[in-house]
């Protein structure tokens, strides 16, 4: 059975639990080590990540390029633009040529249709490296973060604040395996996809949407957000005007439990869904959430050959 890793419930909450432990006994035994330079045991040595980016990144990219140098693997990086995907082949024989030259495939995509398709025709393990639907990498990393910053997950108070996005459907996925609660501060007509609510609170979880946007906020011990307009939407002033309220600022933060958390994937649009201050602010984790990503990318690299 191929362990592919296209949302969290893939793994489950044992296994997103295990290979959180795992990326924090790694990153705390390479401190200090040079970016490039391979962990001890090379647990990958011999395997190549094919990378497939038909939308931008920066953090997806360079992080999943890096966890396989410290895995003691190798990657390859496939723009859209400049491969045959890009001209029409078909993504079911993309899926069988990648599979007979890597030994895993990570595709970052607009329909997440196309990453179930290339995993039904793929023969090595299938990486969502987001789609418009989702973004499970993110969350492994943001799921560290949160832990390493001392908060643990079961009842978690998670504020999220703005589009009811990609990020923010992992980030209801993830409470309902990781028990935690998820208050979606989002205006009318942006709502998250109801059927990772439902599924989250199937799970246990305590999910609410609520419009008032300092409601949402208050006494929250994470608050999260993302970019109001996603890769692949139209600039819409009728989308922003409606998302101005939902701006983390710091009358915002205030609201918040005093030790809260800020904390967004990034690229951040700065001035619109969060303000310098608070990005820049003390309660901010977003570069050790970003540098995370790479601790994350190992561990859900290790758990797809099974090796957690
Ligand atoms: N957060 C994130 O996925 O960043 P990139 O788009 O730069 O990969
Ligand atoms: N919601 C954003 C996330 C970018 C990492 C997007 O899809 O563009």
């Amino acid at each position: 059975m191929i362990r592919h890793f296209l949302n969290l419930g893939d793994a489950g909450g044992d296994a997103v639990a295990a290979m959180i432990n795992d990326a924090l006994d790694r990153k705390a035994a390479r401190a200090g080590v040079p970016k490039g330079t391979p962990d001890a045991d090379t647990p990958l040595a011999g395997h190549v990540l094919a990378m497939v980016f038909e939308k931008s990144s920066t953090r997806t990219r360079v992080s999943f390029d890096i966890a396989m140098r410290q895995l003691g693997g190798a990657a390859i990086t496939l723009d859209s633009s400049n491969t045959q995907l890009g001209r029409g082949e078909t993504i079911a024989d993309t899926a069988r040529v990648l599979s007979r030259m890597a030994d895993v495939i990570m595709l970052r995509t607009d329909d997440h249709a196309k990453v179930e398709e290339l995993a039904h025709f793929a023969t090595v393990p299938v990486i969502n490296g987001l789609t418009d639907l989702s973004h499970p990498c993110q969350i492994m990393a943001d799921l560290l973060t949160v832990i390493e910053h001392g908060k643990a997950l079961p009842g978690l108070e998670v504020a999220w604040l703005g589009d009811g996005n990609n990020v923010l459907n992992s980030i209801v996925e993830a409470a309902g395996l990781m028990k935690f609660n998820v208050r979606i501060g989002v205006p009318e007509g942006y709502d998250p996809d109801a059927a990772y609510i439902a599924a989250a609170q199937a799970g246990g979880a305590n999910i609410k949407i609520i419009r008032d946007p300092a409601e949402a906020a208050r006494g929250a011990d994470v608050i999260v957000t993302d970019t109001w307009i996603s890769m692949g939407q139209a600039h819409a002033e009728a989308k922003l005007a409606a998302m101005a309220p939902y701006q983390v600022n710091d009358t915002l933060m205030a609201g918040a439990k005093a030790d809260a958390l800020f904390l967004h994937c990034l690229p951040a649009h700065r001035g619109e869904e969060v303000t310098d201050s608070v990005m820049d602010g003390p309660q901010s984790v977003i570069w050790d959430e970003a540098e995370n990503r790479i601790h994350a990318q190992k561990s859900i690299l290790r758990w797809v050959f099974g090796q957690i």
